[in-house]
């Protein structure tokens, strides 16, 4: 790790593998690898973590029913989640699976190490479970009597069982809550108060009616979700990982930037237990971003279980990953439920990729190659409307900047496509193919919108990178920071490409 670089740790929720993912799964992924990106321009040194929560008894009921060794099972859905990261050009650094060794090892000795503590006991459990959402609930957690995340029903467990002491931590977790702000954004503080803290009783983390999970004695496996939210921590510690290690991220003194995202109904475990679990063992606490969901033209949530999903490695093989990615960008405001429908998404890859942006850079390459054999000239002077589309450029990558940093995903695209709507009027303003026998005007022209594409590309990024990695082809660069922004290409030869979209029929 560099010293004295600025850190940034990013990381999803690791997905179960009972079933291949939807673009509700993606979503999350997609935000995350984005910040990521954006983050990597911005100078920072940062780690990227995904991966599978293969535990708990939803998986290995899952298995039993298929007929299938448990962990064949999730190795076989295991390979379909890297596919599709892979398809979305999502570039994560490590990618954690709970039945990895190394993880397992670190679960049992933070057990050990809790339980030295004091902060664990043993007692028995009684109360409901979700299998679904692997949860426990008191009777007036319930609604209706059924689960008040997924509305299914619940099973009464009664078991004995090894407890977390997180009730005592009741004042802790709500001034982190109300004053560290941990959680973003603001209006789930107040319904996870409501809901969750103002009851808040000791966990249950050892189950002892199956055995799919990292064992700590002959009765006793671990609750799934202890498990799984101490991936965060050992996803970093895996021996072939040489940039960093957990205690460069997690320790009190860390100058990380800890950022998970995850969506809105597992804040619970998040923003809550998740930091009282770090309080313990004497960690850092991140921020938590809590995004929507995705949901139906019919305004249903996204899932297997009403039969409502969307298979992304469809929509990318019909429309490409950029396509996607940029419509959960852009389409869903990070903070609230968000439609998808196939409809919207073409409305998108064909008003804007295609007519805004793809439309904008083949326009440019034509002119460059009639007005001056594909040769970027020199701009020698800037006239009234260089100096309006450069403070303008001034303005929007400001207010791009201030919401990528806030988490305002859609905000910040919004802005390049405002950027993008200048550009364009800068060429209707400037009308290149009037002026073109007048060499100064032309050069000043051509040059100001090679400049004002490299910006738009370097912003674009983090959003689309397969398309902007075609620009870099076509400018015969790379795109590595924003201290690249408004780079004079003067005198360079720029090469072809074909059309970054194409309008969908
Ligand atoms: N395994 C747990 C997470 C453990 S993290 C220590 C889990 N897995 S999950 O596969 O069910 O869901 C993972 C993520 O996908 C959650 O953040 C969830 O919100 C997100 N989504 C699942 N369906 C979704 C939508 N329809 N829309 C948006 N996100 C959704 O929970």
């Amino acid at each position: 790790m560099e010293k004295n670089k600025k850190n940034f740790y990013v990381s999803t929720p690791i997905y179960y593998p009972n079933d291949n993912l939807h673009i509700g799964h993606a979503y999350t992924t997609v935000l995350a690898d984005a910040i990521n990106r954006f983050k990597k321009l911005d100078g920072y040194n940062t780690f990227f973590t995904t991966g599978s929560d293969e535990h708990g008894k939803k998986i290995f009921d899952k298995s039993k029913e298929k007929g299938i060794n448990t962990l064949e099972f999730v190795t076989n859905i295991v390979e379909n989640f890297k596919k599709l990261w892979k398809l979305l050009d999502i570039k994560y650094d490590h990618f954690i699976r709970t039945t990895d060794k190394e993880h397992k090892e670190f679960v049992k000795n933070i057990f050990i190490k809790l339980k030295d503590k004091n902060y664990i006991y043993k007692d028995n459990y009684e109360g409901w479970y979700c299998k679904t959402d692997e949860s426990f609930f008191t009777t007036s957690q319930l609604k209706d009597n059924k689960c008040p995340i997924c509305n299914k029903n619940v099973e009464i467990v009664k078991e004995e069982s090894f407890f977390l002491c997180v009730s005592k931590f009741k004042e802790y977790i709500n001034n982190l809550l109300i004053k560290e702000k941990i959680l973003i954004p603001n209006h789930r503080i107040k319904e996870l108060i409501n809901n969750f803290v103002n009851n808040l009783q000791d966990l249950s983390i050892t189950r002892t009616s199956f055995d799919w999970g990292i064992k700590i004695n002959n009765e006793h496996v671990i609750y799934v979700w202890f498990d799984a939210l101490l991936n965060y921590i050992s996803t970093i510690n895996y021996g072939h990982n040489k940039k960093i290690n957990s205690n460069d991220v997690w320790s009190r003194d860390s100058n990380f930037e800890i950022l998970q995202i995850v969506g809105k109904e597992i804040t619970r475990f998040h923003a809550i237990y998740w930091p009282i679990i770090l309080e313990m063992l004497d960690l850092k606490k991140p921020k938590i971003l809590a995004h929507g969901w995705i949901i139906s033209d019919d305004g249903e949530k996204m899932s297997k279980s009403i039969g409502n999903i969307i298979n992304p490695i469809e929509l990318i093989k019909k429309y490409g990953s950029d396509s996607l990615r940029f419509y959960l960008i852009n389409n869903i405001v990070t903070s609230e439920d968000g439609k998808y429908s196939e409809s919207l998404l073409v409305k998108d890859i064909n008003g804007i990729l295609v007519n805004k942006f793809s439309n904008l850079i083949t326009r440019t390459i034509v002119m460059i190659e009639k007005y001056n054999n594909l040769i970027v000239p020199e701009n020698k002077k800037n006239n009234k409307y260089e100096k309006k589309i450069n403070e303008l450029f001034e303005k929007r990558f400001m207010n791009y900047k201030k919401f990528m940093n806030e988490y305002k995903f859609s905000n910040a695209s919004n802005e390049i496509i405002l950027y993008i709507e200048n550009i364009n009027k800068y060429i209707d303003e400037t009308m290149p193919w009037k002026v073109s026998n007048n060499k100064e005007e032309i050069d000043r022209i051509l040059n100001t919108l090679i400049k004002h594409i490299w910006n738009l590309s370097i912003m674009f990024s983090p959003i689309i990178p397969e398309s902007t990695k075609k620009i870099e082809f076509l400018l015969s660069k790379k795109i590595i920071s924003f201290n690249q922004i408004n780079y004079d290409f003067k005198n360079k030869i720029i090469k072809k490409i074909d059309f970054l979209f194409k309008r969908i029929k």
